[in-house]
């Protein structure tokens, strides 16, 4: 069946996709689009294909080393040379090179090791919440939700705090990028960012240091472990993962809330529900609103339907976390739910190895927002609120409220 699908890196699909997704579901759960970027790709809408996808070897990140040339050009996107760090990253391999560079992170990254942050965590966040008390009025996204996690990320890595705006600056040139004449346009940009990395590596190569960054380049140094570029695309990989996503997860999840006054209320007065509630915002909210392309390396059927070898193919985590199949009532709030077995951070190999601190520092984030800022409320309509256009990822434009009870 064929039904029309709209864009869905725009700014209107992403500030409802849900009942798109439902269609599809019922209709078309396996279906071939063109994609924003011209590209063609296959769409996968149902919790249990999606789940099944995250897990199936079949479909690998770097397939295009088993296409032909002519295969390549029609399913992969173009990439210029000096951006290659961008997409060799490892959330773009397979193993043996992904286990191999994800082994270097992960124990940075451990529920025990992010645990050793929480109070360097909840000290920004009292900062940030003073500040805009004091203000009266704030966006609650560039002024709270995007300091936070790029500051912890950047102190985890060493990126100097003078740098701060401006790599903020160059990541949002980047998630902007949907279409050929988009990635044309933000050419600058992106060369800006990797010459600001390369500098920032070759600086720390020097002074030395004991944060993630000096421990990144000792393994390089060693030689055996990461290649240059490796070196780069993990920097880079960890900076951009490291924040857009948690600044939609604080964003977009206060706005869930404030859309349900009901569950604002009652987890202001039940801070105790917050580890569930963290959950089932992520659920709601599906920051990562696609995961991020894969490769058929030979024909997989999924829901009865084939998908030929070669072919581009998304699994859309927002829909299958919005599949009623999956979560009974999946439109609505339920702070307890349980189970709650949502996709946000994806699964299998590529399962967000940031986790830990995504749910670390949202948790932390929310009950602070909801104690020191009772009188926290939307300072605009809610209909005039805009989403970023975005190729995977979903999250507003901007998020302005008043802090002040209103009078
Ligand atoms: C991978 C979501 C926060 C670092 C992923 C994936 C998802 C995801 C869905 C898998 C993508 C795929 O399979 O295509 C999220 C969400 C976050 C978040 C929703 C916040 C709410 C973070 C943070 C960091 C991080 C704070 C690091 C500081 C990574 C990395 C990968 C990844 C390095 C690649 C893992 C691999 O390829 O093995 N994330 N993430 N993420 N995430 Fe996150």
């Amino acid at each position: 069946m064929r039904i029309h699908v709209p864009d869905l890196c725009s700014a209107q699909h992403k500030s409802n996709p849900y009942p798109v997704y439902a269609r599809l579901r019922a209709e078309a759960p396996v279906m071939r689009i063109v994609f924003g970027d011209k590209k063609p790709a296959w769409l996968l809408t149902r919790y249990d294909d999606v789940a099944a996808a995250l897990k199936d070897p079949r479909l690998a990140k770097n397939a295009y080393r088993t296409l032909t040339p002519e295969e390549q050009a029609k399913a992969m996107p173009w990439t210029p040379g000096f951006l290659r760090p961008l997409t060799t990253s490892m959330l773009d391999q397979d193993p043996p090179d992904h286990t191999r560079l994800r082994t270097l992170v992960h124990k940075a990254f451990t529920p025990r090791a992010v645990e050793s942050l929480r109070e360097r965590i909840e000290v920004l966040t009292a900062e940030l919440i003073a500040r805009a008390r004091a203000r009266g009025s704030i966006d609650l996204l560039e002024e709270l939700a995007v300091p936070l996690p790029i500051t912890v990320i950047c102190e985890m890595l060493g990126v100097p705090e003078a740098d701060r705006a401006r790599f903020r600056a160059m990541s949002n040139r980047l998630i902007g990028i949907v279409t050929p004449t988009d990635m044309l346009l933000a050419m600058p940009s992106m060369w800006m960012l990797m010459r600001y990395l390369r500098g920032l590596v070759e600086s720390r190569r020097r002074s030395g240091g004991n944060d993630m960054l000096a421990a990144l380049i000792d393994a390089e140094e060693a030689g055996d472990r990461l290649g240059e570029e490796e070196l780069l695309s993990m920097v880079m990989l960890l900076l951009l993962a490291g924040h857009e996503t948690t600044v939609n997860l604080i964003a977009s999840g206060m706005l869930s809330l404030f859309d349900d006054h009901e569950a604002l209320e009652r987890l202001r007065s039940e801070p105790s529900l917050i580890k569930p509630a963290v959950e089932e915002l992520l659920r709601h909210t599906s920051p990562v609103d696609l995961a991020t392309e894969r490769y058929t390396t030979e024909e997989v059927a999924f829901s009865g339907h084939v998908i030929p070898k070669g072919q581009r193919v998304f699994a859309v985590l927002g829909s299958a976390n919005h599949d009623e199949q999956m979560f009974a009532q999946p439109e609505r709030l339920q702070l307890d739910r349980d189970p709650n077995r949502h996709l946000a951070f994806g699964s299998g190999i590529h399962y967000c190895v940031g986790a830990p601190l995504a749910r670390l520092e949202a948790q932390i984030a929310f009950t602070a927002i909801l104690k020191e800022l009772p009188g926290l409320r939307l300072a605009v309509p809610r209909a005039s609120l805009r989403w970023k256009p975005a190729t995977i990822l979903r999250g507003l434009d901007q998020l302005p409220v008043h802090c002040t009870p209103a009078p």
